[in-house]
C-alpha cells in the first residue's frame, strides 16, 4: 500500500526535516492541475491555461503547504503554542493543523472582514480567535510584538519553513506538465506565495549542489534537475489594495477579495525580487473584474475558487488580451482558495433562486423557461 501522506514525506529530501521530526500532516498538497478548455475557446485564443485548484486543500487553500512545515517545525522545537494574524485562510489552516498537532492555537483577524467560512473554521478547529478593531497589517504588526513578549511561535509567512511548504506547488506543477509552464500567475496579499513559487521552481531547474539554506547542499534534490526552464512570474493585486504597484503601503486597503486585502505585504522585497528575476510583472484587477472572472470560472469550467484566486485567472485574461502574453503560451494560475469559503459573495453575485409552489405544473414553467434553444 502507498498512501499519499503529504507534502512533507513526498519532497521530505527537498525539505528542511529528519527522521526525526515530528511530522503533522493532513495529507495536502497533490491538488489537481485543470485545464481550462472551454475558456481559451471563449476568448479565441490558442492558448493552453491550467488551473491548479489549491481550493481541495485539507482546509481548502494553499496555506495547508505552508502550515504543515510551519506547524511540524514548531512542534519540533517544543512549542505549545502558534499565533498568526490573518484575513482568513491562515487563520483556519493554523486551527486545523494546532489540532491536529495538540497545541494551542491564536489567531488575530479584522473584526467583520474575513469571509465567513475561514471564520467558522478557525472557530470550529477551537483556537482562540481575537477579532481586532483594525486591518490585518495591525495584526501582523501586533503578532510580531507578541512573540516577543509571550511564548507563541508565529506561522504566518514571515516563519520561514511556510515558504518552504509553499514551494512544493512548482515541483507539483512541473511533474504534471513535464516542464515548468510558461507564465505562473497568482494573486500577491502577503507577497508570501509568490516567492514561495519562484524558490520551487528556482529549485526544479537547479542541478548544482549549491546550498539552498537548509540542506547545505547535500540534499539529493539539488543534483535532480527537474525542469529546463523557470516561468514568468506574474502577480495580480486588487486595486484597492496595490501597495506593490504603488510603491508604497496602503494605509486602509480594501477590496471584495478580502483574502488579499492587504496594504504592506510582508515579503514585498521577495515578490519585487521573484518578478525581477523572471521577467515578470505585477498588475492590478478592480472587484468588479475579480467578480466577473470568479463567475466565469465557475460557470464556464465548474471551478469554484473565492474572490481572490479569481485575479490570477482576471489579470492573465486581461493580459492576454492586451497581447502581453503571446498565443502558444502555456500559462497555470494558482487558485489558492475554494469558492466555499466565502458564500456570502458568491451569493451576493449569482441569480436568485426561483421559489414556486410544490407543485408540477409551475416547476415545468420554470423549466421551460430556462430550457437552451434548439
Ligand atoms: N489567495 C488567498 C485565498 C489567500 O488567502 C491569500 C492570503 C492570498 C491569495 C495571497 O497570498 O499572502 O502569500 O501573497 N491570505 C493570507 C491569510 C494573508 O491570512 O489567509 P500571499
Amino acid at each position: 500500500m502507498s498512501l499519499y501522506t503529504g507534502i512533507i514525506e513526498k519532497y521530505r529530501d527537498r525539505l528542511p526535516v529528519t527522521a526525526d521530526t515530528p511530522v503533522i500532516s493532513l495529507n495536502e498538497g497533490n491538488t489537481p492541475l485543470i485545464e481550462l478548455r472551454n475558456l481559451p475557446r471563449l476568448i479565441k485564443k490558442k492558448v493552453r491555461i491550467f488551473g491548479k485548484f489549491e481550493g481541495l486543500n485539507p482546509t481548502g487553500s494553499f496555506k495547508d503547504r505552508g502550515m504543515t512545515m510551519a506547524v511540524t517545525k514548531a512542534v519540533e522545537a517544543g512549542a505549545k503554542a502558534i499565533i498568526c494574524a490573518s484575513t482568513g485562510n491562515t487563520s483556519a489552516a493554523a486551527a486545523a493543523y494546532a489540532a491536529r498537532a495538540g497545541i494551542a492555537c491564536f489567531v488575530l483577524i479584522p473584526e467583520g472582514k474575513i469571509a465567513l467560512g475561514k471564520l467558522s473554521q478557525a472557530m470550529m478547529h477551537g483556537s482562540v480567535v481575537i477579532q481586532i478593531r483594525g486591518n490585518f497589517d495591525d495584526g501582523m504588526r501586533l503578532v510580531q510584538e507578541l512573540a516577543k513578549t509571550t511564548p507563541v511561535n508565529i506561522v504566518n509567512s514571515i516563519n520561514p519553513y511556510r515558504l518552504q511548504g509553499q514551494k512544493t506547488i512548482a515541483f507539483e506543477i512541473i511533474e504534471a506538465l513535464g516542464d515548468a509552464p510558461d507564465y505562473h500567475a497568482l494573486p500577491v496579499g502577503n507577497a508570501g506565495n509568490i516567492s514561495a513559487h519562484w524558490t520551487g521552481y528556482s529549485e526544479a531547474v537547479c542541478e548544482s549542489t549549491r546550498a539552498c539554506g537548509f540542506c547545505s547542499g547535500k540534499c539529493s534534490y539539488h543534483k535532480s534537475k527537474m525542469a529546463t526552464q523557470r516561468p514568468i512570474m506574474l502577480g495580480y493585486q486588487a486595486s484597492g489594495a496595490a501597495p506593490i504597484l504603488r510603491g508604497r503601503p496602503v494605509e486602509n486597503p480594501e477590496t471584495v477579495a478580502t483574502a488579499i486585502r492587504i496594504g504592506n505585504p510582508v515579503s514585498w522585497q521577495l515578490a519585487v525580487a521573484a518578478q525581477q528575476e523572471s521577467g515578470g510583472w505585477f498588475d492590478e484587477c478592480t472587484d468588479q473584474e475579480i467578480l466577473h472572472v470568479q463567475k466565469l470560472l465557475a460557470q464556464t469550467e465548474g471551478i469554484f475558487c473565492e474572490p481572490a484566486s479569481a485575479i490570477s485567472l482576471a489579470g492573465v485574461l486581461k493580459d492576454l488580451e492586451l497581447g502581453k502574453i503571446g498565443e502558444g503560451s502555456t500559462i497555470v494560475c494558482t487558485l489558492t482558495g475554494h469558492g466555499l469559503k466565502d458564500p456570502d459573495t458568491a451569493i451576493a453575485q449569482s441569480t436568485k433562486p426561483v421559489t414556486v409552489d410544490a407543485e408540477h405544473g409551475a416547476i415545468e414553467r420554470v423549466i421551460r423557461e430556462y430550457l437552451p434553444e434548439g
